[in-house]
């Protein structure tokens, strides 16, 4: 096992996986954390699984070369292809934020009596059907309805998070899930825990009552906690902040203007580098 003090690695194709760094920060603010966004490459939502797993091995790579104690694969489009290939591949914990989105769905429907569940995400999560694979290990009796939702990522990436345009587009991919009678809904793209507030607010004014919102970001560090009780993964000791260190593959500027959206802390200079391929 990798050393306790080492850093957590955290990858995804660009920004979104600092949803999952910022819920890290607040939860577990004494780990080192070494985040890789692909942003050369993004988005991986609307390409072959081959080409994913292509992408996630060389991510993943990276981050070990780098000494990382475990993989957090912060994205869903990844999680839904590569993460038992991963697991396999590789000597260190790998954790993906399907199964943790999908048991937190799971809770809250149970919670709230809902007999399906609707999840959002990109067209290669909703066309992996991870997410019905995954509730149905946990219940055999909450049916899953997905919907891709490819607009949201380039809003997201764009900075539109509020106003006309992003709330029609929220809309139109909401309106088919509260038709089909969801009672909860998993954000299953880690871009848009940022959508967060506005999903709510339009599931409500749809249904006429709110919908509980799950955030696949947040159950994943759940996930974390409860591996290193567990001892699978080590907790580095002391409680001074750990340090963030970000890694690029493209525009590292655009990248630290838009970091500074999910992250409250100050962020360090973020380096540009090249994946061997
Ligand atoms: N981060 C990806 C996900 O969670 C969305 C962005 C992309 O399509 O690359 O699915």
């Amino acid at each position: 096992m990798v050393s306790a003090g080492a850093p957590l690695g955290v990858f995804d194709s660009g920004l979104g996986g600092l949803t999952v760094v910022r819920a890290l920060r607040r939860s577990l603010p004494g780990e080192h954390i070494v985040y890789l966004g692909d942003t050369a490459r993004v988005p991986y939502g609307t390409r072959s699984a081959e080409t994913i797993l292509r992408y996630a091995r060389s991510c993943a790579a990276e981050l070990t070369q780098r000494g990382v104690k475990a993989l957090v694969i912060a994205c869903n489009t990844v999680s839904a292809v590569a993460v038992e290939r991963l697991r396999a591949e590789l000597d260190l914990p790998v954790m993906g934020v399907i199964v943790p989105g999908a048991t937190a769905v799971v809770r809250v429907a149970e919670q709230h009596g809902a007999q399906r569940v609707g999840v959002l995400g990109t067209l290669g999560t909703i066309a992996s059907n991870a997410y019905p694979r995954a509730v149905a290990q946990l219940s055999t009796r909450i049916e899953v309805i997905g919907q891709a939702a490819p607009l949201l990522v380039p809003l997201v990436e764009e900075g539109w998070l509020e106003g006309d345009v992003p709330r029609l587009a929220v809309r139109r991919y909401l309106e088919p899930l509260v038709a089909a009678g969801v009672g909860a809904l998993v954000l299953g793209c880690t871009h848009y825990p940022l959508l967060h507030g506005l999903i709510a607010e339009v599931a409500t004014e749809l249904r006429g009552a709110p919908l509980p919102v799950v955030d696949s970001a947040e159950a994943t560090v759940t996930l974390v906690e409860a591996w290193m009780r567990e001892g699978i993964i080590g907790q580095r000791a002391g409680g001074a902040l750990g340090r963030l260190e970000l890694l690029v593959t493209d525009r590292p500027t655009s990248f630290a203007e838009q970091a500074g959206r999910f992250l409250t802390e100050p962020l360090p200079e973020v380096e540009l580098i090249e994946l061997r391929p």
